[in-house]
């Protein structure tokens, strides 16, 4: 799997900004898209649940499940541990529901898990395989029928209307109040990373890794998500 990108979710002050600035402030309905997404895995994750949460530094949508599931466990991944301690942080007593894995998709236990997440996290993979892996090793993990909920950024940096994509995603930020140079980076770090796909190739990858019933529940701006089952 890829190291941590170059905008380093593990250096500590990102992790607090990310958290402070809040991913709400650059993407339409972040906290509507929670409950959806609870909605979507209730249909088949029942009281008990084994979920696997790929991505999950910060903490917000672990907050978002725990309160809304309280009888749900959770197995979080992700390679910042400094991001790590922000969701730690922010789910406080509920974090002793959760088993933290700072690594990778193949860190993570066998399984087989009841539902699993990978939000806002999708795109900063290369589209070398390491999607792909990444999204294989997940469906791997789950039991036959689980649902998957994807959610990513899809600017696609090689169509023609990219510019006019970062403009949008980056004025949503501006009139959220988000300080112009914060903006200014985290459009740079976007544009720089070169990772995010079309929603069109999310889904071909999607069905590459062998998921089914691949289905639309999300768009605001360039923001996608999916639900699908394994
Ligand atoms: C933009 S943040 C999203 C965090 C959280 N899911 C949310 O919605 O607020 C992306 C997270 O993905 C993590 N990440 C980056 N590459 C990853 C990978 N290959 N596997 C799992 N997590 C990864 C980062 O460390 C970071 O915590």
């Amino acid at each position: 799997m890829s190291a941590v990108p170059s905008f380093s979710f593990n250096d500590r002050d990102n992790a607090r900004n990310y958290c402070a600035g809040g991913p709400a402030n650059f993407m339409p309905g972040f906290f509507l898209m929670h409950r959806l997404a609870v909605q979507l895995l209730s249909e088949r994750a029942a009281d008990g649940a084994r979920v696997l949460v790929l991505g999950a530094g910060g903490g917000f949508e672990l907050k978002a499940f725990c309160e809304a599931r309280p009888g749900w466990r959770y197995v979080a991944v992700d390679p910042a541990g400094a991001m790590l301690d922000q969701a730690k942080e922010e789910i406080g007593t509920a974090a002793s529901r959760v088993e933290w894995i700072e690594g990778y998709i193949d860190d993570a236990p066998a399984g087989p898990f009841d539902a699993a997440t990978c939000l806002l996290t999708l795109h900063m993979m290369k589209d070398d395989g390491t999607k792909l892996a990444a999204l294989k090793e997940t469906r791997a993990r789950l039991k036959p029928g689980a649902p998957f909920i994807l959610v990513d950024n899809c600017v696609d940096a090689a169509a023609p209307d990219f510019r006019r994509q970062m403009d949008r995603y980056s004025q949503f930020a501006q009139d959220s109040g988000v300080a112009p140079d914060f903006v200014a980076r985290a459009r740079e770090s976007v544009e720089s990373a070169g990772t995010c796909v079309s929603g069109a190739r999310n889904e071909e990858l999607l069905r590459e890794a062998g998921f089914g019933t691949i289905e639309g529940f999300y768009t605001a701006l360039s923001w996608r998500g999916w639900v699908a089952t394994a």
